[in-house]
């Protein structure tokens, strides 16, 4: 199985980041995790047995023993005792996260294509301000960005449900560049929590993809 690895420099002994083309991650699936996903259309389980693949890779890299990732009613992945993790599929790509409980209080991880986040999108995902400095930017760096702000608050819901088991949506909080590697989120209301404190980190994977990862330590 080939990965690539995402954000080496994040990664060590207790954390493990990655991302593949969804079709070198088929197999068979464990048969907990086989009965989350059987009466799912056929594109659906690819993806689901996908970022499965790719979590069993790098809880192995971490040697984590093989354990099945079930899925909670709520359609939240529910990890194992000893490790925390995060998945994400786009059309072709999965990405996923795993990191020791130890070591790693959470972590959220997100894919996707650039340009999907089209204008007519930005009321509903993005705040004013948000919309007001993506209107700024240079026509050629718009989509590229847009798709970066949509998946830093992707990541930031998935690194954030663990601890909160609450639903965030996207006017309740706000991303901000900080340089060209990192992002921030903040609420829009009310005081930040630790699980806003982190930075989110922006990879460009390549023209037509991105991914963005926000870790909280232990
Ligand atoms: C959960 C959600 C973030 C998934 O994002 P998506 O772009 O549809 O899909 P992705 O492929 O990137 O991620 C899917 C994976 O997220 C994980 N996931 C689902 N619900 C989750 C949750 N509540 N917390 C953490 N991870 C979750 C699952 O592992 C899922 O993959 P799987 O079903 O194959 O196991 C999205 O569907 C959602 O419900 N969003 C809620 C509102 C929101 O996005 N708010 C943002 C503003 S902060």
């Amino acid at each position: 199985m080939t990965i690539h690895p995402l954000l080496p420099d994040l990664a060590g002994p207790d954390l493990a980041i990655a991302w593949a083309p969804l079709e070198a991650l088929s197999g068979d699936s464990h048969p907990d995790e086989w009965e989350d996903i059987a009466s799912a259309a056929p594109s659906r389980q690819k993806e689901f047995v996908a970022g499965r693949q790719l979590a069993r890779a790098l809880s192995d890299q971490l040697g984590l023993p093989p354990a099945p990732l079930r899925r909670a009613v709520d359609r939240s992945p529910v990890w194992p005792s000893d490790r925390t993790g995060s998945l994400s599929h786009c059309d072709t790509l999965c990405a996923a996260a795993v990191g020791k409980r130890s070591a790693i209080q959470s972590v959220g991880v997100d894919v996707e294509s650039i340009g999907r986040v089209e204008p007519k999108l930005w009321p509903t995902l993005f705040t004013e301000r948000e919309a007001d400095y993506l209107s700024a930017l240079a026509p050629e760096a718009i989509a590229l960005e847009a798709t970066l702000f949509f998946s830093a608050k992707e990541s930031f819901y998935k690194c954030q449900y663990p601890l909160t088991q609450e639903w965030v949506g996207f006017q309740d909080v706000e991303v901000a560049r900080t340089d060209k590697a990192l992002l921030t989120v903040a609420p829009t209301n009310g005081a930040a929590q630790a699980w806003h404190a982190a930075p989110i980190h922006a990879v460009e994977m390549s023209e037509s993809h991105v991914a963005t990862v926000m870790l909280l330590p232990a």
